[in-house]
């Protein structure tokens, strides 16, 4: 039997105070339900508006990758310094512990090796397996002007459509083919298409020139890729320019996990994208945290 409400307390129901629900900050998501929203909220710090994503997918189409042979060895000591994890559902079950509370963002797409053309892909996992795995998102290559452009678009509008009905966040991702011109043309018109098809963020690499337009004509939030190693003060650079010139985050991978020191790298990598640091001074911190590293061993 269910207790009858016996508290003598007085009853407080403030009807001066009209009820309030903050609006929900991250761009272009306002519309969305509260499950979509929750998971965002998960994958962008709601303190900062920003994520630092930490990209660990890239088995999906090139094995294990410089950095990612393993992967329990690896990059599981990473987990507790990124907002969110984005790797495939297969490192999801076998690596991963159950008992990391961070978001993880799950690889949907995958088809082809580096052996074949990479834009022939195909929608690689079902949502609901997403939902059984509690993805925070998913994640999609989107090969605009690539070979199979087509296909890639409407692999992601599938996904959308089921990512909408189940309330999962999908982030479409630029994919640029080796002989296309990496410029603010090309990312305005690719992140746009990918935002005014239904993806609820964006990944895409930064440039140098004219990267707040592409942001800025992005309606959605955008978080930047990492690409190729760097030299760790040109990383952090590139990270704080795009934080800089209106993204919410990064979603990087290399230039973290094949750093001589991965967890002082990710951790000055947070520093600059919600904190604001700049490369200079997240230079020292990176430096600072691996030589304590360096003395503990
Ligand atoms: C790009 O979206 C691919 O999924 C990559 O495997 C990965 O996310 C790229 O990370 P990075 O270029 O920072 O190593």
């Amino acid at each position: 039997m269910p207790e009858a409400d016996t508290s003598t307390k007085k009853k407080q129901y403030f009807p001066e105070i009209p009820q309030k629900l903050k609006p929900f900050p991250l761009k272009g998501a306002g519309s969305y339900d509260w499950g979509m929203k929750n998971r965002l909220a998960r994958t962008f710090d709601p303190k900062t508006g920003h994520t630092v994503m930490l990209a660990v997918d890239h088995g999906y189409f090139q094995g294990p990758t410089t950095g990612l042979e393993r992967i329990d060895l690896n990059i599981i000591p990473l987990i507790p310094y990124c907002d969110a994890l984005f790797c495939t559902r297969g490192i999801l079950r076998s690596v991963v512990p159950p008992q990391s509370t961070k978001p993880m963002v799950l690889r949907a797409s995958g088809g082809p090796s580096i052996l074949k053309e990479l834009s022939n892909e195909e929608i690689a996992m079902d949502m609901e397996d997403a939902l059984r795995l509690n993805a925070a998102g998913v994640g999609i290559q989107v090969f605009v002007g690539g070979e199979f452009e087509t296909r890639s678009i409407h692999n992601m509008t599938r996904l959308v459509d089921l990512g909408l009905r189940h309330g999962m966040p999908v982030m479409g991702v630029t994919a640029v083919g080796k002989d296309m011109k990496r410029d603010a043309q090309y990312f305005r018109l690719a992140c746009r298409m990918i935002a005014e098809l239904g993806a609820t963020y964006v990944k895409t690499y930064y440039i140098e020139k004219d990267f707040e337009t592409v942001t800025a004509s992005c309606p959605v939030p955008i978080v930047m890729a990492g690409g190729k190693k760097l030299p760790e003060l040109d990383a952090l650079t590139m990270a704080y320019n795009a934080i800089q010139g209106g993204a919410s985050g990064v979603d990087m991978g290399r230039n973290i996990f094949q750093s001589d020191d991965p967890i002082a790298m990710i951790q000055a990598v947070g520093a600059v994208v919600h904190k604001n640091m700049k490369p200079e001074h997240a230079l020292e911190l990176y430096q600072t945290l691996k030589s304590k590293h360096a003395a503990k061993k």
